[in-house]
């Protein structure tokens, strides 16, 4: 199939919750003989883009992956023009955000993050909190591992003052100590940029998530490569660890054994 032509989604079938690795910002610069953060610049217009098409198409959930734990070991330089980008994308897209009810949550630590883009941040989440078309996920400053570390301790905190028996330790109780509390599972990981790779990207909520490798860079993702990854999403038959013959005969309403 081209990847310029339309794929066929069908709406009423789509994703709760997709997830995004926005992979291929510097490669796309260099290709060009420009500075990596011209690509992160380039990238966060596919950000508006992909933001827009989830919100007509209906999807209830998006998470994007703006910045890993570990991406605070890049350049200084580039660091700092991440923060920009998303300080600007939060100023520019609030209007928008509020007018599309769509309700914006963070995932991640935000200590670390410069004060004006967490000050934002935090008013943001405030203001969206009560809109309900579809929740974008911005995971900044953000890592599945140290989510789940933190998950980890605030259990081992409640039980060492009584709050909590291990016995009452459950998936819904670690799940309920994510950043994502609330949030349905992960059902498409999209990653572009061509590596095929996790990259401490919901590790929790990946658990039976469907993934999808492009080797589009970012800056190049259009609604087509979108609708591309859903359309796929949705051939695809999950099985959630049981038979094809156990799902066939659910389908047809009989019990399986
Ligand atoms: C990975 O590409 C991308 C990032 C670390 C940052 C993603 C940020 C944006 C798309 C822009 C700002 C975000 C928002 C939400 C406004 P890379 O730099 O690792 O690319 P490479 O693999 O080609 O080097």
């Amino acid at each position: 199939m081209a990847r310029r032509s339309r794929p066929r989604v069908d709406l009423a079938r789509l994703p709760a919750h997709v997830g995004v690795i926005m992979d291929g910002n510097g490669r796309w610069a260099k290709a060009r003989g420009r500075e990596r953060t011209y690509g992160h610049r380039v990238g966060a217009r596919a950000v508006r883009r992909v933001v827009r098409a989830c919100r007509r198409m209906g999807v209830q959930t998006l998470t994007l992956f703006a910045f890993s734990a570990q991406n605070w070991g890049r350049p200084e330089d580039e660091v700092r023009l991440l923060m920009e980008l998303l300080y600007e994308f939060i100023v520019q897209e609030w209007r928008e955000i509020m007018d599309r009810d769509i309700r914006v949550v963070h995932l991640g630590e935000l200590r670390r993050v410069p004060a004006e883009v967490r000050d934002k941040l935090r008013a943001l989440v405030q203001a969206s909190r009560h809109n309900r078309s579809m929740t974008l996920a911005l995971a900044l400053s953000y890592g599945g591992r140290e989510e789940i570390v933190r998950a980890a301790r605030r259990l081992a905190g409640r039980a060492a003052l009584g709050r909590l028996r291990a016995q009452a330790v459950d998936e819904a109780c670690v799940g309920a100590a994510m950043y994502t509390r609330g949030l349905p599972d992960l059902d498409l990981l999209i990653r572009t940029g061509g590596e095929r790779r996790i990259s401490n990207f919901l590790l929790w909520q990946s658990a039976y998530a469907e993934l999808f490798f492009t080797d589009v860079l970012w800056p190049d993702f259009k609604v087509a490569d979108l609708r591309a990854a859903i359309a796929d999403f949705q051939e695809r038959r999950r099985r959630f660890g049981l038979t094809d013959e156990q799902l066939d005969a659910r389908r047809a309403g009989r019990a399986w054994s």
